[in-house]
């Protein structure tokens, strides 16, 4: 094969980014009885300007507690039930399928949650945005622990009540 035919050959075009959003407090929980344990409007504003334009990859549960597609954002919901469907967003049955349709979608994949998503999509992803929020508050549910040596922290802002820390692998 000649060098010319090795240089026609169409590039690879590069891989959507993975990223992790998640508000974790200081005992790890993200959640109870289907709902976010604090209410913090500032860090509902950083959500909104880091997912905006984004494509929003979630769990039905996540999806239902928020009762809607977010405006702005392309959201997949990942479901078993092979009949459940809602206006306005796309559907997948297991995670490698959430994320090939993802990746065909708008913008960055953005692992909105739950748990077991998070868990799921850990060694997929490039980067997590934590919201580190200072409470310890009684929950069902926990964001999934992950090997601090194969990430670094790449960045960390301070905010009333809360840090956001970006996590970036090795
Ligand atoms: N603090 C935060 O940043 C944050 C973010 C998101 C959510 N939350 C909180 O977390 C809680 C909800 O999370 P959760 O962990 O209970 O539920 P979830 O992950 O949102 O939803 C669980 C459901 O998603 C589907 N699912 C999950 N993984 C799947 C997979 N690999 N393949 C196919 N379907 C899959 C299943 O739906 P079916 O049962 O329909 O099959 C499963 O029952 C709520 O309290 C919410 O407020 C907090």
């Amino acid at each position: 094969m000649s060098r010319d035919t090795v240089a026609a050959q169409p590039a690879r075009p590069p891989r959507t980014r993975i990223v992790m959003v998640a508000a974790v407090a200081q005992n790890g929980v993200i959640g109870n009885d289907g709902a976010i344990p604090w209410h913090l409007p500032e860090d509902f504003a950083h959500f909104k300007r880091v997912t905006t334009g984004h494509t929003l990859v979630m769990g039905r549960a996540t999806f239902e507690s928020i009762g809607r597609p977010l405006p702005g954002r392309t959201t997949v919901v990942l479901t078993r039930d092979p009949d459940w469907s809602a206006d306005g967003v796309h559907v997948a049955r297991d995670l490698e399928s959430a994320l090939e349709l993802a990746a065909q979608l708008p913008g960055d994949v953005v692992i909105a949650g739950g748990a077991a998503v998070y868990a799921a999509a850990m060694d997929r992803a490039d980067e997590q945005i934590l919201t580190e929020v200072h409470l310890a508050p009684e929950g069902d549910t926990l964001y999934p622990d992950f090997d601090r040596s194969q990430w670094q922290e790449t960045r960390r802002e301070s905010h009333d009540g809360f840090d956001i820390v970006r996590w970036e692998r090795d």
